[in-house]
């Protein structure tokens, strides 16, 4: 088991180094980021299921409860994105604080939850994409929108997207920026729309039973919904891309973490509060109950929202995706023929070009739109690491400069590795299942190949 528990030392003088990326980005461009890859499948769809079979109207809580959960793991992200850097986030923090090994896990878990997340939202978007394309009389075949084990040939708009997608982030991060602020805009001016017209049309009768599942219905919503929230980690991988990591990184994640809860618990107390909660088991709840209410208008800009939203998902979360990436092969966990990045786009190309076939491969051929919980349960065992990162490495550096502090810890690390944790005992056996599976197949691969190959190995074994 020799160095397994090897840490890779924080380089002081990280936050400035050139790596071959662009530092482009400033603290709205992160905060926008994080909305970007945060609102989206989770608010527009699977609030619906949620509150019609888990939650009932307490689905409000049920955000409640997801949100203090990520509010706690967000502080610690905040805490070592200012401190350690790297652009590997989760992943690099927890090679300096928690050794090889669970770097490796935590990078493979990353790579599951940005890479299914991307695929399976890519699926949502199919289907919203497909609405809008019938509603203008531009419908495609159905064979050709939908997975064989879905009874078609193949997702051509997910795939598509996917391939789309990955065109702009090889072009480059400010061009990704940039279009995806536009985007945020778009889905943000959807959901006021959707506020401000709910809002008037309120019946507190339909709250009345609250808590018809009870609480065990409020913690599976939780968990279940805890999907929406995915996303605000994924600005900590743009830590070598911000003009001021330690200063902006932070301002990004706490930032859009916070608007979104709020605007969570507003559409979520609203859609409950408008039409009963178990109409809303379906596809696309909210633009539904715009239609129901009798704002055919209203319910096509909640559309466009929603299409802007799943694209801004995908965007970041397959940014994400690409950045742990490179960092995991410039570590020599997977090959450094990845590592390279393209000196014109300043962007890592190979990287973007491979994992955008096989994420496109996945949304096309196979049905994994519902496989919401696996992502969550791997961003979950991801936020507690991080939890637990925080308090290592408070012991093994006390002297590293840390420009933003998680107030009170441990406490606040504590309870957001028990919220995780909790959260994570809330989700099926099948998803822990899955997830087991995952893990041991990435557990072969550290032992038969990225163990001998990395970077810290090679330099003990020359020293
Ligand atoms: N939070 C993202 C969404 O809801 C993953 O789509």
């Amino acid at each position: 088991m020799n160095g397994l528990l090897r840490t890779k030392p924080i380089n002081a003088d990280h936050h400035l180094a050139s790596t071959g990326l662009r530092r482009v980005l400033g603290p709205l461009d992160l905060t926008l980021l994080g909305i970007g890859a945060i609102v989206g499948a989770g608010i527009f769809v699977l609030t619906g299921v949620a509150a019609a079979t888990k939650a009932g109207p307490a689905i409000t809580l049920s955000y409640a409860i997801a949100g203090i959960a990520c509010a706690f793991s967000a502080l610690a992200y905040a805490e070592l994105a200012a401190a350690v850097g790297g652009c590997g986030s989760a992943y690099g923090y927890s090679y300096a604080g928690l050794g090889e090994l669970v770097a490796w896990v935590i990078g493979w878990d990353l790579i599951l939850e940005y890479g299914v997340a991307t695929a399976a939202v890519a699926i949502g978007w199919s289907g919203y994409m497909d609405n809008a394309l019938t509603a203008m009389g531009l419908s495609l075949p159905p064979p050709l929108l939908a997975a064989p084990a879905a009874g078609g040939l193949v997702n051509l708009p997910a795939v598509l997207i996917v391939l789309i997608l990955a065109g702009l982030l090889a072009f480059g991060v400010r061009a990704s920026a940039r279009f995806n602020a536009a985007m945020v805009v778009v889905k943000l001016l959807a959901i006021a729309v959707f506020i401000g017209v709910a809002a008037s049309r309120v019946q507190p009768e339909h709250w009345t039973p609250f808590m018809p599942f009870g609480w065990s219905g409020v913690m599976g919503g939780a968990a279940l919904i805890f999907f929406a929230y995915i996303g605000f980690d994924a600005v900590s991988t743009a830590a070598e891309e911000a003009r001021h990591p330690q200063r902006d990184l932070p301002i990004g994640i706490l930032a859009s973490l916070a608007v979104c809860t709020l605007i969570y618990i507003a559409v979520a107390g609203l859609l409950t509060a408008v039409v009963p909660y178990p109409t809303l088991n379906v596809g696309s709840p909210v633009a539904d109950v715009m239609l129901r209410l009798g704002y055919p208008w209203a319910a096509g800009l909640v559309a466009a929202g929603a299409i802007a939203g799943l694209t801004t998902v995908m965007l970041v979360l397959f940014y994400g995706l690409t950045r742990v990436f490179l960092a995991m092969s410039r570590d020599g966990l997977l090959p450094p023929v990845f590592a390279r990045v393209n000196a014109r786009s300043q962007t890592p190309v190979r990287i973007i070009m491979v994992s955008g076939l096989l994420i496109a491969t996945v949304a096309g051929l196979t049905p994994i739109g519902d496989v919401a919980e696996l992502v969550n349960i791997g961003t979950l065992a991801a936020f507690l690491l991080v939890c637990v990162g925080v308090v290592s490495l408070r012991r093994t550096h006390p002297d590293l400069p840390r420009p933003f502090k998680a107030p009170w810890s441990p406490l606040t690390p504590a309870l957001g590795a028990i919220a995780c944790l909790y959260l994570m005992l809330s989700l099926p056996v099948v998803t822990w299942v899955r997830f087991g599976v995952w893990l041991v197949i990435g557990l072969i691969v550290y032992f038969m190949y990225s163990r001998s190959h990395s970077q810290l190995a090679l330099e003990a074994a020359g020293s």
